[in-house]
């Protein structure tokens, strides 16, 4: 038994996180800066995305994704019903209106199929979730996004470093936004960023990115916002790209460690990555079927949460919370939303935590 408590994330610094910070600081470059625009090359560069804007968030960032395809009141945008709500909450503030799509059963992803469904004449635009790493089927949802001229702005927060048929998540739509919040795969504490392939989106979010200011100090060209990262905060995000290959490797073995465990119990089903979807997986997820947990879910997080295991559950269901959304049905996000557990998924958590986590677990089973 682990003496210790498993937390569910933890940030980790991997090399020059500290020196980074301290040598901001000391430049007095504690706004924009430096490691402003080095974050953005290097970021690019791991995405191979022509460009790249740092955003103070993720939210912030999808902000700037909206205002680049000029997102007015009385649009619609389509957004899974499972999920992080920021896609939605944001579309909200803009006065536009989320439509809310069912989600695959396995992938826990919207699919073509789905998005069809939620099509009107006001759809602006397509906000696929990569939720917990996976990776929406770009292809399907990108071919329907243009037979009806509308944009697919990938929600990637989740899914750093993932890969669809060989290409970054959020590299595959025309627009692709990151969340580096402190439990993310690259983290600078709070911090986000939007790839995109268009020079004219990208120069359009610098410009809503501060103040709608361009080259002429105090004449604002679009009534714009401060979404900036600080230099501080980007120096963070600078030092883990130099080491995302060690930050991948240990992903990847406790993805795998987790599955070595986890597969082939009857009532436990962990998320499903298509073929062509290599995920780096944030958190490994698993639904937990109500015959071999009639307990129901939360009641085995409650139960983990004694052992010192710190789980969370899935997402609320868009249609559990009408009070914001509005009605409608989503059957299947509605039972993930009571099934899904989350389990600790750190990088540096250990093999023999895992293995407890894992043997914690299935002992709730009946
Ligand atoms: C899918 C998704 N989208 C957007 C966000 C918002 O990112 P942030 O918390 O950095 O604002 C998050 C994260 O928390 C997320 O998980």
């Amino acid at each position: 038994m682990s003496s210790t408590n498993i937390a569910w994330a933890s940030p980790h610094y991997w090399g020059n996180e500290e020196r980074y910070v301290l040598d901001a600081l000391q430049s007095s470059w504690i706004s924009g800066g430096a490691y402003v625009d080095r974050l953005e090359r290097d970021f690019a560069n791991y995405c191979e995305s022509p460009y790249v804007v740092a955003a103070s968030n993720g939210t912030t960032a999808l902000h700037l994704a909206y205002l680049a395809i000029d997102l007015r009141p009385g649009d619609e945008i389509i957004v899974p019903g499972f999920g992080f709500m920021a896609a939605a909450n944001v579309a909200l503030h803009m006065g536009a209106k989320p439509v809310f799509s069912e989600v695959d059963g396995a992938t826990w992803c919207m699919t073509a199929e789905d998005v069809e469904k939620c099509f009107t004449p006001k759809t602006k635009a397509i906000v696929p979730i990569h939720t917990y790493g996976n990776v929406c089927d770009m292809h399907s949802i990108i071919a329907l996004a243009d037979s009806r001229g509308v944009t697919v702005i990938e929600d990637a927060a989740e899914a750093i470093g993932s890969k669809y048929s060989g290409k970054m998540a959020g590299t595959i739509a025309p627009l692709g936004v990151y969340s580096f919040h402190a439990t993310k795969t690259i983290t600078t504490g709070e911090g986000g960023a939007v790839a995109t392939n268009s020079a004219e989106w990208c120069k359009r979010m610098q410009l809503f990115r501060s103040h709608g200011m361009g080259e002429r100090r105090y004449w604002h060209e679009v009534a714009g916002h401060n979404f900036r990262l600080p230099n501080m905060q980007a120096a963070i995000g600078c030092a883990q790209l130099e080491e995302v290959v060690k930050i991948t490797t240990e992903r990847d073995r406790v993805y795998r460690t987790y599955l070595s465990h986890l597969t082939n119990i009857p009532g436990l089903t962990v998320q499903h990555f298509a073929d062509n979807v290599e995920p780096l997986v944030w958190a490994i997820a698993a639904e937990l079927d109500a015959n071999s947990f009639p307990q129901g879910r939360d009641a085995v997080m409650h139960h983990l949460q004694k052992l010192g295991i710190e789980t969370r559950p899935g997402f609320y269901a868009a249609s559990t919370m009408p009070h914001l959304y509005g009605d409608m049905m989503l059957p299947t996000c509605e039972r993930l939303s009571q099934q899904v557990i989350s389990l600790p998924s750190s990088p540096t958590i250990s093999d023999e935590d895992i293995e407890y986590v894992c043997h914690s677990l299935k002992s709730c089973r009946r």
